[in-house]
């Protein structure tokens, strides 16, 4: 097996340098995007521009549009902020956190007809710096800021991108397509006709 050494980025730029040369190619290294994205240390003044936050939900911040391979989003969550559970319209998703903790809770596919409570599989907290990933073959996933003091920043990674997604009613099991909209693009505020539908993952 070939082996490459992980480029530890300096940078949210040098981050973002060397993620456009890991999608060149057509086949992604899953465990190689990964790394390279924890070995990123977070630093607030390098991404402050596009964390802004909302009183009433979680916002998505386009950051770069990785030449149409991937889209870059860093999410801000205020205190309980969470999203529903949904699933990733077969891309990859990596989530990094930049600042404080988010709780990700994993659910499995509801089967065929037959509707109720969806199954729970997991469960953990995520902490500063680390990086998840989860794709459909996986399940599906909330992601919540738990804290009532504490906002949450997280950097997302999807590839190929992708604008809508499907939202699970936990109850149920029932879904929904949404569409996945934009608070900001590279720090930008988008105009508010484009951000009322609701927003997902
Ligand atoms: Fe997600």
């Amino acid at each position: 097996m070939e082996h490459t050494e992980v480029m530890k980025p300096e940078s949210l730029d040098e981050l973002i340098q060397i993620l456009h040369k890991l999608f060149e190619s057509d086949s992604i290294n899953v465990e190689e995007v990964q790394a390279v994205m924890e070995s990123y240390e977070s630093k607030p003044h390098e991404w402050a521009a596009y964390a802004k936050f909302d009183k009433y939900r979680y916002t998505r911040n386009l950051v770069d549009e990785g030449n149409g391979k991937f889209n870059l989003i860093i999410l801000c969550w205020g205190e309980g902020h969470g999203s529903s559970i949904h699933d990733h319209t077969n891309s990859h998703c990596f989530m990094k956190l930049l600042q404080g903790q988010l709780k990700e809770t994993l659910f499995e596919w509801p089967e065929g007809k037959s509707h109720g409570e969806m199954v729970q599989k997991s469960q953990r907290i995520l902490q500063e710096n680390k990086v998840a990933y989860i794709n459909d073959s996986i399940g599906l996933h909330r992601v919540e800021n738990g804290s009532h003091t504490e906002g949450a920043v997280s950097l997302h990674l999807y590839s190929p991108p992708f604008q809508l997604c499907q939202a699970f009613d936990q109850r149920t099991g029932h879904k929904n397509t949404v569409q996945m909209t934009f608070w900001s693009k590279f720090g930008e505020r988008t105009p508010f006709e484009t951000t009322v539908s609701q927003e997902n993952n």
